[in-house]
C-alpha cells in the first residue's frame, strides 16, 4: 500500500475553472518525488488540494493516505493524518508566537491520535524537541519568540516552515517551493533537515524550479507537471535536462 496515492484528482478553483487536470502520483515512505513545471501550471493548486484548502475543490479522482480515502476530509483532520504542506506564501499571524503556534500543532495532533482525548506534551520535552531542532535548522532563540512570520524574511518564514515540520514529523511532507529566496547557506541546512527526516516514516513530494535542491534532497522520480498534468516522469537525471532545455518539448507547438 503506498503512502500517498492520488488516483485521476481533479481540482477545479471556487469559480469553477479546473486547474489540475486528472493527476495519477504513488508516493512510499523513504522516497523524494519532485514536481517541475512552468509557472501556473497548478503546482501550488494541487499542493492546497492535497492540504485541503477550502478555495480548491476537488471535482474528481481520490486522495488516499495509507489506503485511507481522505479526499473529503477537512485541513486539520488531513493535518492529524499526517499531511503536511510547507506554503509557498506562508502567512503571517500576528499576536502568536513561533513557539506556542508550534506547540498548539503539535498538541491538536497528539489529541487526535489520542482518540480525541487532550495529550500536551510535558513542557520540558517540548523545549528539548524544539531547542534541538531549531539548532539543527539554525534558526535563532530570538526569532521563536517572535510572532509567527510576522516580519520574517522570505527565507525566515521557509526555515519556519521546516522547523514546523521537523516538530510535527509528518507522514508526508509537500513542500511548496520552499528553496526559492533561501540563500546558498540556509539551502543546505534546510533541504539537509528535509533528507534527514526521510525515511521509513515519512516520503516527501518538492515542488521546485531549481534543479539545485535536488543536490541535497535526492528525488527517486522527477515528474514534469504542464497545464494541470504530468506529462512526463524520470529520474534525477530529468531534472538536469529541464534546467539545460527547459519546458519547450513539452508545451503544445504553436500552430
Ligand atoms: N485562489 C485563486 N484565485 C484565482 N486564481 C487562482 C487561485 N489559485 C490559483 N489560481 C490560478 O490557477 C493557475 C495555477 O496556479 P498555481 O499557483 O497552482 O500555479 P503554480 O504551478 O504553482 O505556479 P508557480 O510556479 O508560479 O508557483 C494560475 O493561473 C493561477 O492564477
Ligand atoms: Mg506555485
Amino acid at each position: 500500500m503506498a503512502l500517498l496515492e492520488l488516483k485521476n484528482l481533479h481540482v477545479a478553483l471556487e469559480d469553477g475553472t479546473p486547474i489540475v487536470k486528472g493527476v495519477d502520483l504513488r508516493i512510499d515512505a523513504n522516497e523524494v518525488h519532485a514536481i517541475m513545471g512552468p509557472n501556473g501550471s497548478g503546482k501550488s493548486t494541487l499542493a492546497h488540494a492535497l492540504m485541503g484548502h477550502p478555495a480548491y475543490q476537488i471535482t474528481g479522482g481520490q486522495i488516499l493516505l495509507d489506503g485511507e480515502d481522505v479526499t473529503e476530509l477537512a485541513a486539520n483532520e488531513r493535518a492529524q493524518r499526517g499531511i503536511f504542506l510547507a506554503f509557498q506564501y506562508p502567512h503571517a499571524i500576528p499576536g502568536v508566537t513561533v513557539t506556542s503556534f508550534l506547540r498548539s500543532a503539535l498538541n491538536a495532533v497528539r489529541k487526535a491520535k489520542n482518540g480525541g482525548v487532550d495529550n500536551p506534551i510535558p513542557i520540558p520535552e517540548f523545549r528539548k524537541e524544539l531547542l534541538a531542532q531549531m539548532e539543527r535548522l539554525e534558526v535563532s532563540r530570538e526569532m521563536a519568540q517572535r510572532y509567527l512570520n510576522d516580519g520574517f524574511s522570505g527565507g525566515e518564514k521557509k526555515r519556519i516552515e521546516i522547523l514546523q515540520m521537523a516538530m510535527l514529523k509528518p507522514r508526508i511532507a509537500v513542500l511548496d517551493e520552499t528553496d526559492s529566496g533561501l540563500d546558498i547557506d540556509a539551502l543546505r541546512i534546510v533541504a539537509g533537515g528535509v533528507q534527514q527526516l526521510v525515511g521509513p516514516e515519512m516520503g516527501a513530494l518538492v515542488i521546485t524550479h531549481y534543479q539545485r535542491i535536488l543536490n541535497y534532497i535526492t528525488p527517486d522520480f522527477v515528474h514534469v507537471f504542464v497545464d494541470g498534468r504530468i506529462v512526463e516522469e524520470g529520474g534525477a537525471e530529468l531534472a538536469h535536462k529541464l534546467e539545460a532545455e527547459g519546458y519547450a518539448a513539452f508545451l503544445p507547438q504553436p500552430a
